[in-house]
């Protein structure tokens, strides 16, 4: 594995590969999550290139950049026994210049939910992704449902704008109890823990639900708001089309169940995909 640091690096160690690319991008503190798409990655495609840089565009003011955990030791031998060809890990001045073009996320999908939470957040997420992206030069490039705002945005970046490159959803990753692996979650206390299992408790309540024909939306987020008001607050609980548009009623094979929380420090999400 070649470790860069810069964009002249990055490009030579590219070229001494030939054959087809798949790219991860993540901003390290690697858990199992991270390790499905590269290992995913590393099965379909000859090259693997994993990109590791906590995005400042991406975090608001107030949010927890500076705290975002950073274990660069740890994270280099994970890629190492996952086969990574080249790991790319830039500086902040590597990646930015002062008075940059910048991209702006849709403004129906872009805004609501994680974007009306979080404004600005998706601008920045789509930067570096873009750059990223153009930097891998990959065939494949693929990204968690976790985040499912977030995948959405970028495959409607690639199209809207004509890159050429495969986004690969992939799907979310639990732990045995059903929490959502996240790298935030090394904040939670024990007591925490057990409160943030609410989350996939409430995803599952609406499985059953559905299952059962229940197909009304207010019903089905009633009942996952009392599962989830042991959270210390609750931002959202919605239930959407695909463009993240809010539906009445459940339409399977396109709907997505999103639910955002913060349990002690951390702010949780989940969902799932019907
Ligand atoms: P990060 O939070 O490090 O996540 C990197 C990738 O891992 C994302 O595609 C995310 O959806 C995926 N991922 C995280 N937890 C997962 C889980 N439990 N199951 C499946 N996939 C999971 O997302 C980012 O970084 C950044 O926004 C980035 C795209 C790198 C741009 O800065």
């Amino acid at each position: 594995m070649i470790i860069v640091r810069t964009i002249e690096a990055l490009q030579s160690a590219k070229e001494a590969l030939g054959g087809s690319i798949g790219f991860v991008p993540t901003m390290g503190a690697l858990h199992q999550g991270h390790l499905s798409l590269i290992q995913q990655a590393r099965k379909e495609n000859e090259h693997l290139i994993v990109s590791i840089f906590v995005n400042p565009t991406q975090f608001l003011e107030g949010e927890d950049l500076d705290a975002y955990p950073r274990k660069e030791d740890a994270d280099i031998k994970i890629c190492e026994l996952c086969s990574v060809d080249i790991l790319f890990m830039p500086s902040i001045d590597v990646m930015y210049e002062k008075d940059e073009l910048c991209i702006g996320a849709p403004a129906l999908s872009g805004y609501v939910l994680e974007g009306e939470k979080r404004p600005g957040h998706f601008d920045g997420m789509l930067q570096v992704v873009m750059k990223l992206l153009n930097l891998s030069a990959a065939n494949k490039a693929y990204f968690g449902k976790k985040d499912a705002q977030q995948l959405a945005l970028i495959m409607q970046m690639v199209k809207n704008y004509f890159m050429n490159v495969e986004i690969i959803p992939c799907d979310i990753v639990r732990d045995e109890q059903g929490l959502a692996l996240s790298s935030r979650n090394v904040y939670l206390s024990i007591e925490e823990k057990q409160r943030a299992l609410s989350l996939s408790a409430a995803l599952k309540k609406a499985t059953s639900l559905i299952r059962a024909g229940e197909l009304e939306s207010s019903v089905i987020k009633e009942e996952m708001k009392k599962i989830l008001s042991v959270t210390d607050e609750l931002e959202y609980v919605a239930i959407v089309d695909r463009n993240f548009q809010a539906l009445h009623s459940v339409e399977i094979g396109n709907t997505i169940i999103l639910i955002a929380a913060r349990v002690g420090k951390p702010r949780l999400i989940d969902n799932l995909w019907i």
